[in-house]
């Protein structure tokens, strides 16, 4: 299954992915692509790093956001890219990739959903003062964070807990997580009913 990573930032989702692929925890899997639309981001200096072609692709560019996404889809089609794994990426999908990759372009978020959807997960659980809080992986929709999920994994929000002690714990699950639903893609295990995501067992090989 060949996927690509879209990213705006820091890229240590892109990271664990890339670990779990070169260490063989996360087979089936090559990761044709990383897309970033800040050609400074930490995760564009990573995907040279591990030898992973890297698009820096910058919005503001190109006219208007179908465009931007035109130019995007011709690379991702030339890579014969299957899924679109959105790690940190801080831009809203447009209609042409939506189309073009239905049920095919997937999140990671920072807190369960539909609790605290947008761009500051961590920050807004914190300032509710939830005890819980955690991942969530899901589907892409035209709305923000607001997809079928897929995969949740509770985290608990302890007494003192500031941004960073809270987003490192969170982060360390969804370095766990992320691999493991790709591996459930690659496995072709996910099945989408509207909302509803069931995850099949693995088919059993007999040798
Ligand atoms: C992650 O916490 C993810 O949940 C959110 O953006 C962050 C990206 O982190 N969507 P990184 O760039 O992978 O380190």
């Amino acid at each position: 299954m060949k996927i690509a990573v879209f990213a705006s930032g820091r890229g240590s989702n892109f990271d664990a992915i890339m670990r779990a692929i070169r260490s063989g925890e996360l087979r089936g899997v090559e990761l044709a692509l990383v897309l970033s639309d800040r050609p400074s981001a930490p995760v564009v200096s990573k995907a040279e790093a591990w030898g992973v072609r890297c698009l820096a692709l910058e919005p503001k560019r190109f006219t208007n956001k179908a465009h931007y996404e035109a130019a995007t889809l011709q690379h991702l089609q030339a890579e014969q890219v299957e899924i679109i794994v959105l790690a940190g990426y801080m831009r809203i999908i447009g209609e042409t990739l939506l189309s073009a990759f239905a049920n095919r372009i997937i999140n990671i978020h920072p807190s369960l959903l539909p609790a605290f959807p947008g761009k500051d997960g961590i920050g807004d659980a914190l300032r509710y003062g939830v005890k819980v809080t955690g991942v969530t992986i899901h589907f892409v929709d035209e709305g923000i964070d607001s997809g079928p999920i897929i995969a949740q994994q509770a985290v608990p929000v302890l007494e003192g807990d500031t941004r960073e002690t809270l987003l490192e714990r969170v982060q360390h699950v969804e370095h766990q997580l992320y691999p493991k639903v790709l591996q459930w893609f690659a496995d072709g295990r996910v099945l989408r009913e509207g909302r509803q995501v069931s995850v099949h067992q693995a088919t059993r090989h007999i040798d």
